[in-house]
């Protein structure tokens, strides 16, 4: 059997004991098949990495929860479902498209009263929404375009407060993170991000390496300090 065969069964065999069907599930799965079917690409978080989301932001008693990347809205449902009734979850998507199939997903799943999905580059986004003041976010989850993580990170240091959390996915990529030689704008982005979480002062963060249905990749939790 092939490494990443071997990563896959076992990728199911936990989501199968871990993440059995639940009647509340049928909007994850809908939001996958829609995404599929309007030709989104098949880059979601795996079903464990979405139960890791909610388990991290139930874990932080998130109330806010701020996601850059939307795509179709996969992630945001897992996100949005550890939100208490009066939670916000706000989600960043550059493409219009995709920002359409999330808004029905994620009005399937019954959570159009929390979750905002804001369409347009991240970049301008963010300077908007930095100026109504929101109470800071409890967690971020950055996993859009990787060439700016750089810039993610430091606005979800201007928009959270201590004890926020900061995830940042797609670390690894099959091992490019260390290719001496890349000139990938995607790899660059991530590397900057990693020296900034690993060298500043109000950051404490980790990354972890993981294997299963969507090969060997990787995140990074960072912790906001004071
Ligand atoms: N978080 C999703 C996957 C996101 S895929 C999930 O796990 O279900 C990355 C998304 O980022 C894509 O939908 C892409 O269109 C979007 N994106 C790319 N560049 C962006 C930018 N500059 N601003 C906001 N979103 C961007
Ligand atoms: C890609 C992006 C993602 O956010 C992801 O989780 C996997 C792959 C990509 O752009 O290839
Ligand atoms: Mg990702």
């Amino acid at each position: 059997m092939s490494e990443s065969r071997l990563w896959q069964e076992v990728d199911d065999y936990l989501t199968a004991r871990l993440l059995p069907d639940a009647p509340e599930d049928d909007a994850l799965t809908a939001a996958l098949r829609d995404s599929e079917a309007a030709g989104l690409p098949p880059i979601a978080v795996s079903p464990a990495q979405g139960k890791l989301l909610q388990l991290l932001a139930q874990v932080q008693g998130a109330r806010h929860i701020l996601e850059i990347g939307t795509l179709g809205g996969y992630s945001t449902i897992w996100l949005g479902r550890a939100l208490p009734a009066d939670g916000r979850l706000v989600s960043l998507e550059y493409d219009p498209r995709h920002a359409e199939v999330a808004t029905r997903n994620i009005a399937r799943a019954g959570l159009d009263r929390q979750v905002e999905v804001r369409v347009g580059p991240a970049l301008e986004s963010l300077p908007g929404l930095a100026d109504e003041n929101p109470p800071p976010f409890d967690l971020v989850f950055i996993d859009a375009d990787k060439a700016n993580n750089p810039h993610y990170v430091e606005w979800a240091l201007k928009l959270t407060s201590t004890g926020s959390l900061i995830v940042l996915d797609n670390v690894v990529r099959g091992g490019r993170v260390t290719d001496p030689g890349t000139t990938d704008p995607d790899v660059l982005g991530t590397r900057a991000a990693l020296d900034l979480i690993g060298s500043h002062p109000r950051l404490s963060g980790t990354a972890i390496q993981t294997v299963g249905a969507k090969g060997h990749d990787g995140f990074a939790l960072a912790r906001v300090l004071a």
